[in-house]
């Protein structure tokens, strides 16, 4: 057992996916989640500056004592080496992996779809594990790099209908080339993009599976904390945010999109001093 709490971070909003999940699955877990509000979106940077911030937010995580880290950011996950996440102190999962191995598992006509921030499709992080997972699959990736500001923004699936008109003309412009693909399987490979989910489904059909990437990370991390004996027994577990730039956005959004699962103090704080 390892009451100690678990450590998320994401560019903004995003890793709330993660976390909505992390609550419902893993009710007597406290967690410690940071949003780099400040510097979001990570996902048009380059990848030396991908790397200096990853590096910032898993050192502010592991000041907080975290028993371990989930990167709830596409962007990051699929930049930060494996190499260096091996030699952290605690156990450190990306949001790539789950997801191509949930992707592989349920496509039917090897044709999948990959949506992410231009730093992520550049990567071809999510290619390369689907192409070791399917033999023959066909892949239609797109960069979506309007998602994360309209998000950040709240235009959200359950914002005013207004609002999600300005979001539905942007995914018709993104999303078309990938739907007359004939995808049967599309992977959300930014957490951001699960809060427009419901928008992106009725774009593209009820034939086509969304993976979410934060929620498989989600129930990949409970299987890494039951194998090594690191799960918590809080009574009701607590959790504690952090960002990097005024609270006020954050918490609105926040609010709207965590749910039952909202609650928790929000701290702003300098990342890079
Ligand atoms: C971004 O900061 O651009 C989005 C984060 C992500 O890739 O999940």
């Amino acid at each position: 057992m390892d009451n100690r709490p678990i450590g998320v971070f994401d560019s903004g909003l995003g890793g709330l996916t993660g976390v909505r999940e992390l609550r419902r699955r893993l009710p007597h877990e406290n967690i410690v989640y940071f949003g780099d509000t400040g510097r979001v979106p990570y996902g048009s940077r380059s990848p030396e500056t991908i790397l200096q911030y990853a590096r910032q937010d898993i050192a502010f995580l592991l000041s907080k004592d975290v028993k371990c880290i989930m990167a709830a950011c596409g962007t990051v996950s699929s930049t930060y080496p494996a190499a260096e996440a091996e030699k952290l102190p605690v156990p450190y999962l990306g949001v790539v992996d789950a997801a191509a191995r949930e992707a592989a598992f349920s496509t039917r006509n090897r044709r999948i779809g990959v949506i992410g921030t231009a730093a992520t499709i550049r990567s071809r992080s999510y290619e390369a594990l689907l192409r070791r997972l399917v033999p023959g699959v066909e892949i239609t990736a797109r960069p979506c790099p309007l998602f994360v500001p309209l998000v950040e923004a709240g235009y959200v699936d359950h914002s005013a209908p207004d609002k999600q008109e300005i979001t539905k003309l942007v995914i018709a412009q993104y999303l078309t080339e990938i739907r007359d693909a004939g995808v049967d399987t599309l992977i959300l490979g930014c957490t951001h993009y699960p809060l427009i989910k419901t928008m992106i489904g009725e774009f593209m059909g009820r034939n086509v599976v969304l993976v979410d990437p934060a929620k498989t990370a989600a129930h990949h991390l409970e299987r890494i904390l039951s194998e090594r004996g690191l799960k918590a027994d809080h009574p009701a577990g607590q959790a504690h945010f952090y960002v990097s730039d005024a609270p006020d956005g954050f918490v609105q959004t926040a609010d709207l999109f965590l749910g039952e699962y909202k609650g928790g103090e929000v701290e702003q704080i300098a990342i890079d001093k």
